[in-house]
């Protein structure tokens, strides 16, 4: 039963107290089969452990403490990049996540409050959650807290074993399960809010005595309830506390991440299709009225204006005006701008170029380092040929405003086609064109031998 002086401890706990985090980070991930830490593997590109960070600075902690592995040069450089101080605390052999947490408290010498335990890889967790967790430890008479869900398929999970009165027992891991307790489908989700003093106690007293011959910290639990304290469980959404452990999980989580930003999207006017095909990552800017086609990814910088339409296409780090049309298979590169009511349509690509208001790419284009003015036109298959193998250097393409550009024209950057110019059909265009100008024809005979020492071609497009 409770000790008296623990039942003191106990109701302290209910006055506001410091609170400080560790994010348990120096796993070998084995199960990702990775050369590289499981909890750097992006989700909407942005690595694992970077979201677990963003839940956990809604806190306002005093403290943040993440173990890491001795070498993890990588894992510290993103998590300096939190945005807000993290402290690192090294675990020197991957003993379990008790001996890890023993590191990370380590490093909190002197820390006198709430420690809140969390994982790198649960990267669904959210502020709210957390918050609900602290509260829930901070009540009157409770000891610990730890986050649980109920799951179809609790495969791999520690399982909450409970007394008949339905208080938490202890976690027992799967591994470690028998059939009975496999059955349960209640799931330790690896959060956890504890006083850091009695944690420092009840870890000392954790064996390797285990199926893993790891230090378990879930083993901590059944420390509490054995001297009569009571740990409060809080049941969270399954969505926001699954753990990732394989490639197969990491698919699963970022769609259900995908989901969340696509509904937001959705619930602030932008109509998005096929909310399941689509993936916008958390740094892109939609206006109302725009729509969101099947099979969509938006990544890093993009912005999409309103009213444009976009459909079956990637784009990275591009600016998109407003009425504008993209796709479907389309790929708008880094340093793309899509002024107002332009369009680049099918089988176009677009890189660090600017279409100029109103200008139509329709087809099966490339467009590289080009400034487009306004109301061009750019017939099917044109090419800037943006690229000089003997050179390496990326050359520009500038149309002016009212040019129209025949199919299969071949534009040999650096090259300037004048106002209200036009190319024929085929054309291959070597030299500037004047304004309203119109030039045709191929040009292309022996020059000279080229100066690569392999293969023929001298100038492409990339
Ligand atoms: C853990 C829990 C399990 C829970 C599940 C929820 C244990 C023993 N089991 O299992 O009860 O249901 O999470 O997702 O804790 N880590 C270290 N050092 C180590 C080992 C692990 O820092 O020596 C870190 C990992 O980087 C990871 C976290 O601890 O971020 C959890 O470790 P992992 O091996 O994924 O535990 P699970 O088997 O998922
Ligand atoms: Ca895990």
């Amino acid at each position: 039963m409770a000790q008296p002086s623990k039942a003191r401890t106990a109701s302290r706990a209910t006055v506001k107290r410091p609170l400080a985090v560790v994010v348990l980070a120096a796993g070998k991930g084995t199960r990702f089969k990775s050369a590289r830490s499981k909890v750097l593997h992006p989700l909407l590109g942005r690595p694992m452990l970077e979201w677990v960070l963003g839940a956990a600075s809604e806190l306002k902690a005093s403290d943040t403490v993440v173990v890491v592995s001795p070498d993890a040069d990588d894992v510290r450089s993103t998590a300096a990049d939190a945005g807000w101080p993290v402290r690192f605390a090294v675990q020197k052999e991957q003993l379990g996540t008790a001996h890890a947490l023993k590191a990370g408290l380590a490093a909190l010498k002197g820390f006198d409050g709430d420690a809140l335990v969390l994982c790198g890889d649960t990267p669904l967790l959210d502020g709210a959650t957390l918050r609900a967790l602290i509260a829930a430890k901070r009540r009157k008479g409770v000891s610990a807290g730890l986050a649980t869900m109920r799951l179809h398929d609790p495969t791999g999970y520690g399982r909450v074993v409970r007394h008949p009165t339905g208080r938490i027992d202890r976690i027992i891991e799967h591994r470690d399960a028998n059939a009975a307790q496999r059955a349960i489908d209640e799931v330790n989700a690896a959060v956890y809010c504890f006083d850091a003093a009695t944690l420092r106690t009840a870890l000392r007293k954790i064996s390797r005595d285990n199926v893993q011959g790891e230090e378990y910290l879930p083993d901590v639990i059944a420390y509490f309830t054995a001297r009569g304290e009571y740990v409060e469980g809080i049941r969270a959404d399954c969505e926001l506390l699954v753990g990732v452990n394989d490639r197969f999980q990491l698919a699963e989580a970022e769609a259900i991440l995908a989901q969340r930003i696509a509904r937001a999207h959705a619930l602030a006017g932008v109509t998005i299709v096929d909310p399941a095909t689509v993936r916008i990552e958390p740094s892109v800017v939609i206006a109302p009225d725009a729509v969101i086609g099947p099979d969509v990814s938006l990544h890093g910088a993009t912005r999409v204006g309103a009213r444009t339409r976009v459909q079956r296409a990637v784009v990275v780090d591009a600016t998109i005006a407003e009425d504008c049309e993209v796709g479907p298979f389309a790929y708008l590169r880094p340093g793309a701008v899509l002024e107002a009511r332009s369009k680049v349509g099918t089988y176009v690509e677009v890189k660090n170029s600017t279409i100029g208001r109103g200008s139509k790419v329709p087809h099966l284009s490339y467009v590289g380092d080009a400034t487009i003015g306004e109301d061009v036109n750019v017939g099917a298959a044109t090419v800037t040929v943006n690229y000089d193998g003997e050179t390496k250097v990326k050359a520009r393409t500038v149309i002016g405003d009212g040019a129209r550009i025949g199919s299969d024209t071949m534009l040999i950057a650096p090259v300037t086609v004048g106002r209200n110019a036009a190319t024929g059909a085929g054309s291959v265009v070597t030299r500037d064109v004047p304004d309203g100008t119109l030039v045709v024809g191929n040009p292309a005979k022996p020059l000279r031998k080229s100066k690569m020492d392999t293969g023929t071609a001298s100038k492409g497009s990339t």
